[in-house]
């Protein structure tokens, strides 16, 4: 089971939720940094000019450098920052990355019960259908990508609590872990885009990783090696993982289009003389809609650690 203890505090990358910059805030201010020894230095005024511009852009490119470097997995897209935080907050039995003491037994130990798996799969259903019906009733536009991406679990898990019902078990109404995290979900969609992506992430990935090693384990014990359908998906998996990481990163990121509509912005300034105030309002809106500041990825990452939480909640039932 995954410890929910914070994250490494050599780890600069969480800082506090702050709002978007206001429109017009420029990219980079670089203010001169002793405007005494403007006149003082050997060389005269321009001379010092022009070494306190090379220092200004030597520290604004170590200050780039060290941006970089401060969010790992930054360079291959946003998915892989998101990945970095979850591998580190596994246990170390759980995967060879996880970077926490385990609290619990082991996966290999674990004696799980029908009736505790069954509370398991009746909240994890309860979670799938929330986040499906999240994605077809967007309260924000992106969410709407991530419709029918074949990842959707709550039909399958509606299958297997059928076949369990025809062996003659009672299936037992969603429990409070279910319940508390299905509700959060649906809250946090309506108010927070950044931090309900992050759960959208950690819970899917979740499951088609360490999620379907837990149910291989659980069948080999109690289910004489029955697959469940929750485990199955039409055609290969890797592919629409991949979609969805494509997706993730085109909805975290700044794209293409948008470069492409502010360098025809210029052109259309410089050559036509003409500002189309449209236009502008066009790029502003797909600048809202598709690119997230550095603060607002920060805070997506830092929900990793509730969406470890709940998670764990739910899947602690498996042994109760
Ligand atoms: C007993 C519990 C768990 C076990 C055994 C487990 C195990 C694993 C393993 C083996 C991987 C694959 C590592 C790799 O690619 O090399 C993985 C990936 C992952 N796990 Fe877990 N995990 C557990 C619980 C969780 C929980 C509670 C969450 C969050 C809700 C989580 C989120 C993730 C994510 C996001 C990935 C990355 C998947 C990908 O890159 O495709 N895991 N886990």
């Amino acid at each position: 089971m995954s410890s929910v203890t914070p994250i490494s505090q050599s780890q600069p990358l969480f800082t506090k939720t702050q709002l978007r910059k206001p429109p017009g805030t420029p990219i980079m201010v670089f203010p001169n940094p002793n405007p005494a020894a403007k006149s003082s230095s050997v060389g005269g005024p321009s001379a010092t000019k022009a070494k306190m511009n090379t220092a200004v852009v030597v520290k604004a490119t170590a200050a780039a450098t060290a941006a970089k470097k401060r969010y790992p997995g930054e360079a291959k897209g946003f998915v892989e920052e998101m990945r970095f935080v979850a591998m580190k907050l596994h246990t170390r039995d759980q995967a060879k990355e996880g970077e926490k003491e385990a609290e619990g037994p082991p996966m290999a130990k674990w004696e799980p019960s029908v009736d505790g798996y069954l509370r398991f799969l009746v909240d994890s259903k309860l979670v799938f259908e929330t986040l499906e019906g999240i994605v077809e009733r967007p309260a924000f536009p992106e969410y709407a990508e991530f419709r029918n991406t074949g990842l959707e679990r709550s039909e399958s898990l509606a299958k297997d609590l059928e076949w369990f019902k025809e062996q003659g078990h009672t299936i037992p109404e969603p429990s409070s872990p279910g319940v508390t995290y299905a509700n959060y979900l649906q809250e946090l969609s309506e108010k927070d885009p950044q931090a309900f992506i992050c759960h959208f992430y950690n819970i899917y990935f979740a499951h088609t990783a360490g999620g379907r090693m837990i149910g291989k384990k659980v069948a080999e014990k109690i289910l004489n090696k029955k697959e469940l359908e929750f485990y199955k998906w039409n055609g290969e998996l890797s592919p629409l993982l991949q979609n969805v990481r494509d997706k993730l990163n085109r909805v975290a990121e700044v794209v293409l289009l948008l470069l492409l509509l502010i360098t025809l912005n210029v052109l259309m300034s410089f050559c036509v003389h003409l500002c189309c105030p449209s236009f502008w309002f066009l790029t502003k809106t797909l600048c809202f809609h598709q690119s997230w500041t550095r603060e607002e990825k920060n805070h997506c990452l830092e929900e990793t650690e509730k969406s470890f939480k709940f998670s764990g909640d739910i899947l602690r039932l498996i042994l109760s």
